[in-house]
């Protein structure tokens, strides 16, 4: 048998690595139309920083994992055709900051269907409003071959990036979503469902109808991100009332009806997906006419935005309304740990907004270059109206925490690395500017004993 994965990016690498690394016997090529990242994903620098990925990509490239700029051939000689590229949301037109941009998933349906001289299996990987498989199928039946038919089949992927290995190793399901009612959609379920077999345990893979599995995407991570406005929402009332958002997150996640994942409260949460995806549900329920239902969902988005905003304002207003001139060190800039990505991560807008209040910033992260943070913050300052070069001149990058921190009026935690945890604060007050204050953007820390050692600190969900 043989895959080709069209989208060499976040899920397409990893994903595509652990199908070859659990089936030798499968030829698995992943196609992308940027050279760089295909070069990058042949050499010993991956793209994509993600534990445990190394090794996966090591143990199985060049034997039946290929990544190629060879898109037409690696389709050609497929059974499967993974459709793996980016859905972004939509920047013009009908739909603009709310639908998703399927211009992407188009092209490859169109090159599938010029290019294919046999029948394939089709696999909608990447997240897309339900109802898509319709136009993947309209385009592929419009300029097939003769003797060619195509099957399509959505498979939405569950990774969190950080985890992303891990959780493809074993998943708490594989979603199938087909032709259920035609003999021939069934049998593509199965030979989709037999790869996954070989080492998901069956009762883990579910199958449904395509809208089904399409609608279960974003219908998971609106869930997922629902909870955490949530606790974000409640994170102000701890703080204007003494209670700590933590105890009440151990408290109600106690209750196994809630259970005590994804109540983390925090700066805001970021990645490609969550906002990307709450936005398009959004668009949808609009589309099919159910203004209440796009209201609910959208509220999510707005108190994620809220929650970004009101930590900037409380470091000024705590910082006595003023950060003009002031040295903050940000310590942390991806959206999580263990990701070097840092699509929508919270850190971009908050340090965005301190380059209006006229701060100087000393940013460090572990994984992120220097030109990344300058390029994410430089497109919001523009986005905003702002001469970005100039604000920017404001913003330096440190290689170290220790550097960032020092000769600085305050430290803000705005990504949970495991390494920030273990760093020596008594050191880091004594290199600072004094009152000394500390934000912990991720409630990471241990807020009293840093108020011990002498910081005026704050964690989110806890009064001062
Ligand atoms: P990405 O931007 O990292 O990668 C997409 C890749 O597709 C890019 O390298 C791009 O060059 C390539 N591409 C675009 N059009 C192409 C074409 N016509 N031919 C060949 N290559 C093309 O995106 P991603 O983070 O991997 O996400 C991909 C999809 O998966 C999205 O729909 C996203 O919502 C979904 N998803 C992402 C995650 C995640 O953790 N990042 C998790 C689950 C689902
Ligand atoms: C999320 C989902 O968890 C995946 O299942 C999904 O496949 C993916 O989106 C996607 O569709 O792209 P990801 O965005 O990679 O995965 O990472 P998460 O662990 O979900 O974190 C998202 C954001 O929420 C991060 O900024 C994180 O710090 C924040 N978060 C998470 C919180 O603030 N609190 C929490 O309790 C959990």
């Amino acid at each position: 048998m043989k895959i080709c994965c069209i989208g060499a990016g976040y899920v397409g690498g990893p994903t595509m690595a652990v199908i070859a690394e659990k089936c030798p016997d499968i030829t698995v090529t992943v196609v992308d139309i940027n050279r760089q990242r295909i070069d990058a994903w042949n050499s010993d620098t991956l793209p994509v920083y993600e534990p445990g990925l190394d090794a996966t990509v090591r143990a199985a490239r060049g034997r039946n994992l290929f990544f190629s700029t060879e898109v037409d051939t690696a389709i050609r000689e497929a059974d499967i055709v993974f459709i793996s590229v980016n859905t972004p949301t939509k920047t013009y037109g009908e739909g603009a900051g709310r639908a998703a941009d399927l211009k992407y998933i188009e092209l490859c349906a169109r090159r599938i269907a010029e290019v294919s001289d046999s029948s394939k299996i089709i696999v909608e990987k990447s997240t897309v409003p339900v109802r898509t498989a319709d136009v993947v199928r309209q385009i592929l039946a419009a300029s097939a071959k003769p003797g060619c038919s195509f099957q399509v089949l959505s498979n939405p992927e569950f990774l969190a990036e950080g985890t992303a290995i891990a959780d493809l190793q074993l998943p708490d399901r594989v979603l199938i979503g087909g032709d259920t009612a035609s003999p021939a959609g069934l049998a593509a379920i199965e030979k989709l469902a037999s790869v996954y077999a070989r080492w998901i345990p069956r009762e883990r893979i579910l199958s449904t109808n395509v809208w089904s599995s399409e609608l279960s995407k974003l219908t998971a991570n609106a869930f997922l991100a629902q909870r955490i406005s949530s606790i974000n929402a409640i994170s102000q009332l701890c703080e204007a009332t003494g209670a700590d958002v933590d105890e009440v997150a151990r408290a109600i996640g106690r209750d196994s009806r809630i259970g005590p994942k994804f109540l983390k409260s925090s700066v805001g949460f970021g990645g490609s997906c969550f906002q990307k995806d709450i936005l398009n549900l959004v668009y949808l329920c609009q589309f099919f006419g159910l203004p209440e239902v796009a209201a609910y969902w959208e509220a999510v988005v707005k108190m994620n935005d809220h929650q970004k905003r009101r930590f900037t304002r409380r470091v000024v207003t705590t910082m006595f309304n003023t950060v003009s001139g002031k040295k903050i060190g940000v310590l942390g800039f991806a959206f999580k740990k263990d990701t070097n990505d840092t699509r929508e991560s919270a850190a971009i807008y908050v340090c965005a907004d301190l380059l209006e209040e006229q701060a100087a910033l000393t940013v460090f992260d572990p994984k992120v270059t220097e030109k990344g943070i300058r390029e994410d913050v430089g497109a919001v300052l523009a986005e905003r109206g702002h001469d970005a070069e100039a604000l920017l001149a404001r913003l330096t990058v440190a290689d170290s925490a220790e550097a960032a921190t020092r000769d600085s009026h305050a430290v803000l935690v705005l990504t949970e690395w495991d390494q920030f945890k273990s760093l020596d604060f008594k050191a880091i007050y004594a290199g600072m500017k004094k009152p000394a204050f500390l934000f912990d953007g991720r409630n990471i820390l241990d807020i009293p004993a840093l108020r011990a050692l002498g910081f005026t600190a704050h964690g989110i969900g806890k009064g001062s």
